[in-house]
């Protein structure tokens, strides 16, 4: 572990868009179990276990109960290794009934999904804003009602809203006609609330905006990305790349962090917080410290 304290309250790992198929690849040559596993590896021995892995939809390609077992049985080891909660958020491509029986093992049917799951004094809450049967986002009267229940008391470390659907519009108009219908809706609800960051995944593409004064963070997706240029102008066009983010709550407020998936062979540089303290404290020439970031390969 570090040796130099953390300034966050708490950590969450957003991995969004996973398309996890039932069995062999995504579109042919996409292995979308692969990049799960890529990612919860590299958070494992990033050393320091989050507060929560959260899943903000999407998380099976074609919605059967074969993915799901495929997807909760990737999942829990690294889980119950890490010792971190996880919560799932249904997207368009899920189906709520294996979704809740073969996921979350919940009663099958068809209801909304909606949690709120507390990380000490931090609250998460998920929302569906699934339509079966259609690919943009809903949220009726009574999920609203829900939501403004719940923030009608604040927490100690504020709140965190997960959601599939974007509620801001990004840079295609596309991909614009299947985002969260009515977001002013949401925005009346959230509006000066404690509300820190309301997440959301679905374009395959990174954006940030605000929602009623709340910072909104639009995750990209673990599985492929979305050619933003070509999206917004000419076609939809998936192409080849993950990623995930890490949230940090931290001085009251939600931080954002873009994590790309890098296969590399060696680090640029490693240089441990021991040397660092060490440099810090009894001060380096200028060549101990250019020797200490040059020698390293990444062992
Ligand atoms: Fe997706
Ligand atoms: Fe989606």
């Amino acid at each position: 572990m570090t040796d130099l304290p953390a300034n966050t309250d708490k950590v969450i790992i957003q991995i969004s868009d996973v398309h996890v198929t039932a069995e062999g690849m995504l579109h042919d040559f996409v292995d979308s179990l692969a990049n799960l596993k890529w990612i919860l590896s590299a958070v494992e021995l990033g050393g320091a276990p989050p507060d929560l892995l959260l899943f903000t939809g999407d998380l099976a390609d074609k919605g059967e109960a074969e993915a799901y077992e495929r997807f909760r049985s990737t999942v829990e080891p690294y889980a119950q290794r890490m010792g971190v909660p996880v919560m799932y958020i249904p997207g368009n491509h899920d189906t709520r009934t294996p979704f809740r029986e073969h996921l979350l093992g919940w009663a099958a049917n068809e209801d909304v999904i909606d949690q709120v799951l507390w990380c000490d004094g931090l609250r998460v809450i998920g929302l569906d804003s699934t339509v079966p049967g259609s690919h943009h986002g809903e949220l009726d009267d009574a999920q609203l009602a829900f939501l403004q229940d719940q923030l009608a008391t604040p927490a100690p470390l504020g709140t965190i809203v997960a959601i599939h659907h974007p509620p801001i519009p990004g840079p295609s108009e596309f991909l614009n006609q299947l985002t969260l219908r009515e977001p002013e809706r949401l925005a009346r609800v959230i509006e000066g609330t404690d509300v820190r960051m309301l997440l959301a995944g679905h374009t395959h593409h990174a954006s940030a905006g605000v929602l009623g004064g709340v910072p909104v963070w639009v995750a990209t997706a673990s599985a492929y990305q979305m050619d933003v240029l070509a999206t917004a102008t000419r076609a939809m066009r998936g192409i080849p790349g993950s990623a995930f983010t890490r949230i940090d709550v931290v001085r009251g407020m939600a931080v954002a962090t873009h994590i790309p998936v890098i296969v590399a062979e060696r680090a640029v540089y490693e240089v441990d917080f021991a040397t660092i303290r060490r440099f810090i404290a009894e001060g380096a020439s200028a060549d101990e410290v250019e020797s200490a970031f040059a020698s390293t390969d990444g062992g």
